[in-house]
């Protein structure tokens, strides 16, 4: 992992926050990205983690009806994968309507100009095919993360790399309102980057994306994993098992990498690979049976979880409520330090 500042080592004391949006279950892309760094995190710190369903409306131009399902399906894949509601606050954007009331103040501090410049919004813009027709919650999207970033006091975010202009835009809006009141009220943050470079799709060509519908399911049932793996993109010029085969841009290699739990292994499969002698039915073989152990416990937690959504929908309650009183506190903060506390 890597930090986009020289802060020195996130102490205890140093805040996370982190989240996704609810736009459907969570996929091996997120597991490689973010999940396997909040399973660390959750050891030393105690993470807010954010089921951001507000910002998943602005994704689905305010059609509220993909997005609850997806909030109990995230919720149940970090529980899947081990976030334990004890060390991580697990809570729902919009269970918490400081978050939403702060955002409301801070986009008086950014210009319609900054927000279309945001690269990230802009490449998102241009994938859904729109560009000025784009729903203002949209274009507002990175102020509505600085809100939740600075009313939960998040110091350390764990983020994607294409988050950082998220980052980058909540510390200029932190300036911005610090000193419009002369006064630190809130606190600025620093990303921090998982090492592992962005997982391909299973077609190799962009990251993997359930938009792009290259992804394997972290619910994914052992057929769809088999089936999955058979499909990936080997080496097009490796066409006898004899011949010399390439390991640049071979997604298996790349998901062995990733996955595998003896990188050793993957060493002399490599070797072997590029000398010539193994054939791609092997190494897909090998990818299978790994990410079949990965996914099958997984699964298994997720169907067993599944069975009682009111335990899951209590925690995220729990949650909410914690974050909530953060954020409530920074709101006053925010407020008194505006003078519009009029009575
Ligand atoms: N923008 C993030 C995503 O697209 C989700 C998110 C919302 C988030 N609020 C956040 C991430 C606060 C980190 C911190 O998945």
């Amino acid at each position: 992992m890597s930090q986009t500042s020289t802060a020195s080592n996130p102490s205890a004391a140093t805040i996370v926050v982190t989240g996704d949006r609810t736009t459907g279950p969570l996929h091996l892309g997120h597991y490689v990205g973010s999940l396997q760094t909040r399973l660390s995190l959750q050891e030393t710190h105690q993470p807010f983690i954010l089921l951001a369903d507000t910002q998943a409306l602005a994704d689905h131009q305010g059609d509220y009806r993909a997005v609850r399902q997806s909030v109990i399906d995230v919720a149940l894949d970090y529980l899947a994968v081990g976030i334990d509601p004890q060390k991580s606050t697990i809570l729902i954007q919009s269970m918490v309507p400081e978050l939403a009331e702060l955002s409301f103040y801070l986009m008086n501090l950014v210009s319609i100009a900054r927000l279309e410049r945001n690269p990230t919004v802009k490449s998102e813009l241009k994938a859904k095919g729109q560009d000025r027709d784009v729903a203002a919650g949209f274009l507002t999207y990175p102020v509505s993360q600085a809100a939740d970033i600075t009313a939960l006091r998040g110091s350390l975010i764990p983020v994607g790399a294409d988050q950082l202009p998220m980052i980058e835009q909540t510390n200029e809006i932190v300036r911005r309102f610090n000193r419009m009141v002369g006064e630190n009220v809130l606190n600025e943050c620093s990303a921090l980057l998982s090492n592992t470079s962005r997982l391909p799709g299973i077609d190799g060509k962009t990251k993997m994306s359930r938009a792009a519908g290259n992804h394997i399911s972290l619910a994914a049932s052992a057929d769809d994993i088999e089936q999955a793996v058979n499909k990936m993109y080997t080496d097009a010029n490796h066409l006898t098992i004899g011949s010399p085969g390439q390991i640049e841009g071979n997604v298996v290699f790349s998901f062995l990498d990733a996955f595998d739990a003896e990188p050793a292994h993957v060493n002399e499969l490599k070797a072997q690979y590029q000398h010539g002698g193994l054939a791609d039915r092997v190494i897909k073989a090998r990818l299978n049976e790994q990410l079949q152990a990965l996914i099958g416990p997984i699964r298994e937690r997720r169907a067993q979880l599944a069975k009682d959504p009111d335990a899951i929908l209590s925690l995220l309650l729990c949650g909410s409520a914690k974050a909530r009183q953060t954020a409530a506190l920074t709101l006053h903060k925010v407020k008194t330090a505006m003078g519009m506390y009029y009575f």
